[in-house]
């Protein structure tokens, strides 16, 4: 399956009640990749579970493609193709990696494990072991691994980078810009390591309680710290 655009348009969400985000719009053309930044609480985990149907939605519309999903069940919107890799790195603790890796595959052959155990050389080695004998980052590459695998046409990926030591991101970084390279998959990555979000991205958006505060290229931000200072409130490093 080829990689899918992604629209939302005046999106309203949040929790019971209580309104986190706020007329969300931006557009997402199959294949892209675009950078979701903000400092700590201000909407992006709110933004992506929204976009995976796990949060209240207050207004607006979402679609995939030519699809409108944005009345579907988290679980058809997973089969319309939407690959979630959240913040809580959530795999099954009682599971061993190759279970878990297993929970991924979307009736794709088992065979295909081969793939996870390529992208992740150390998952391979740990293919026995528990969830919950993981290394948080060892934890983290299980997550990634099995959404991969279930062959996502957009995947939203939560701080992929959380946690993980700088040798492994660079890595991890270098394998989705492969991944992004095939124009198989829409990438929509929300990450707090700021340069290395905007060398991967080709457009970004900045959020701001709940709101779109900046949107624009890359080089933009690239160029003037003093505005990624103002958005983001720390200078690239
Ligand atoms: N389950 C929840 N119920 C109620 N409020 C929540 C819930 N999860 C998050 N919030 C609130 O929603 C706001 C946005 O949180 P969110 O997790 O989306 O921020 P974020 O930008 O992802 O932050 P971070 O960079 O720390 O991950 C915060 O004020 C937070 O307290
Ligand atoms: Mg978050």
């Amino acid at each position: 399956m080829p990689a899918a655009s992604l629209e939302v348009t005046g999106l309203c969400a949040g929790y019971g009640p209580t309104r986190i985000i706020e007329d969300i719009s931006f557009a997402v053309q199959a294949g892209d990749r675009l950078a979701v930044l903000g400092r700590n609480g201000m909407g992006k985990t709110t933004l992506l579970a929204t976009l995976m149907g796990l949060s209240t939605r207050h207004g607006g519309q979402i679609r995939i493609g030519d699809e409108d999903v944005t009345g579907k069940r988290t679980s058809a919107r997973a089969d319309r193709g939407i690959g979630y890799v959240p913040q809580t790195r959530d795999i099954f603790a009682s599971l061993t990696v190759e279970e878990n890796l297993r929970t991924g595959l979307k009736g794709r052959p088992a065979s295909a494990l081969g793939e996870a155990y390529e992208m992740f050389p150390r998952l391979r080695e740990r293919r026995g072991n528990y969830g919950k004998q993981l290394s948080g980052g060892e934890q983290q590459m299980l997550s990634m691994a099995r959404t991969l695998l279930g062959k996502p046409q957009v995947l939203l990926l939560d701080e992929p980078l959380e946690g993980l030591a700088p040798v492994i991101c660079d890595e991890l970084m270098a394998l989705l810009a492969r991944l992004a390279a095939t124009k198989e998959v829409t990438i929509i990555l929300v990450e707090q390591q700021i340069e290395r979000a905007l060398d991967f991205a080709d457009s970004v958006m900045v959020m701001e309680r709940g709101r779109t505060s900046w949107t624009g290229a890359p080089a933009e931000l690239i160029s003037d710290r003093a505005l990624v200072d103002r958005l983001v409130g720390v200078g690239i490093h």
